[in-house]
């Protein structure tokens, strides 16, 4: 083929996403909470509570205490047996509530059926509940006023800083209405000044609404429902989705998100990808969470 002219290519007509890094950010982030936690006069302290034998949550509660430890933090961890009465649990509760080197209580769930997750939650003190997930802590969120974010929905919005300088007037549509991740984004989208479209699975036309999105938030637990034709070119999508997946190769898993990323990355304008987007946010924001807590309550 020498001396002739390359045959022209075919023009790219989409350009990909750009991927938004959360392990990158969460890594920069513990280091921030690391550098702060080794000025302080005391040393924050975490406690972590896990009820039973569940095989994920050993693992999610494990990587709690390592990073926990690794920012410089007391981590105190408690292990229960999965037949654990509920009075139990509640004046384990009560006396983390009253350790003064206790400044943040995480009870991880679920829990064991036979015990009562709400009346578990609704003990922990709200100064101490770095999970944001005690009726205090929402009532706070909702009424702009200072107090506990949950960590994942926090963890959004700070990737979602960091990229978007004004949010003002965007649309941003958020799908799922959990009590956790749901709810709480959307409040805190609406102090971004976003205009804000809580969708859940009674919405008419969901691939209607999301192609409406500027942001589109999604937080459904179903893998790859969002599909690539639902996203408005340009869009940001933050893909809360952490679903495990058979790979195609026998006895093997992999993870995926709520978003079908394979065809999203070709239309938005930026994207989370799973895993290694919004997951690794969780626990950076829980040990930030618990900073906010330790200065808090000892008023530094
Ligand atoms: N189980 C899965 N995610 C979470 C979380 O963010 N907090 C608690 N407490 N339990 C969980």
């Amino acid at each position: 083929m020498e001396g002739r002219a390359a045959p022209p290519q075919p023009e790219r007509t989409r350009k990909l996403a750009e991927i938004i890094d959360g392990k990158a950010f969460a890594a920069n982030l513990r280091a921030q909470i690391a550098a702060e936690v080794a000025t302080l006069p005391y040393q924050p302290g975490l406690a972590v509570v896990l009820v039973g034998e569940d095989p994920a949550s050993k693992v999610y509660v494990a990587n709690k205490a390592k990073q926990t430890v690794e920012v410089g933090m007391a981590s105190f961890e408690h292990k229960l047996p999965a037949d654990t009465a509920q009075a139990e649990l509640l004046a384990l509760v009560r006396k983390l509530n009253d350790d003064p080197k206790v400044h943040g209580i995480l009870v991880q769930l679920p829990l064991p059926k036979h015990l009562n997750a709400d009346e578990v939650v609704a003990a922990i003190s709200p100064e101490k509940d770095v999970d944001g997930l005690t009726v205090v802590n929402a009532g706070r969120l909702a009424a702009g006023l200072p107090g506990l974010v949950p960590c994942t929905p926090l963890g959004c919005i700070l990737l979602l800083e960091d990229r978007i300088e004004d949010m003002t007037g965007l649309h941003a549509v958020v799908i799922g209405r959990s009590n956790l991740v749901g709810k709480p984004i959307a409040q805190l989208l609406l102090q971004k000044n976003c205009t804000v479209t809580m969708a859940h699975s009674k919405t008419k036309d969901l691939p209607g609404l999301c192609r409406s999105a500027d942001i589109l938030v999604a937080a459904v637990g179903r893998p790859e429902m969002v599909k690539g034709d639902w996203i408005k070119p340009g869009a940001v999508v933050i893909d809360v989705g952490i679903n495990r997946v058979p790979s195609g190769v026998e006895g093997k898993t992999k993870l995926v998100g709520d978003v079908e990323f394979g065809w999203a990355d070709k239309v938005a304008g930026m994207i989370t990808p799973v895993p290694g987007g919004v997951g690794p946010m969780t626990i950076a924001c829980l040990l930030r969470n618990t900073l906010t807590a330790a200065k808090r309550l000892e008023n530094l």
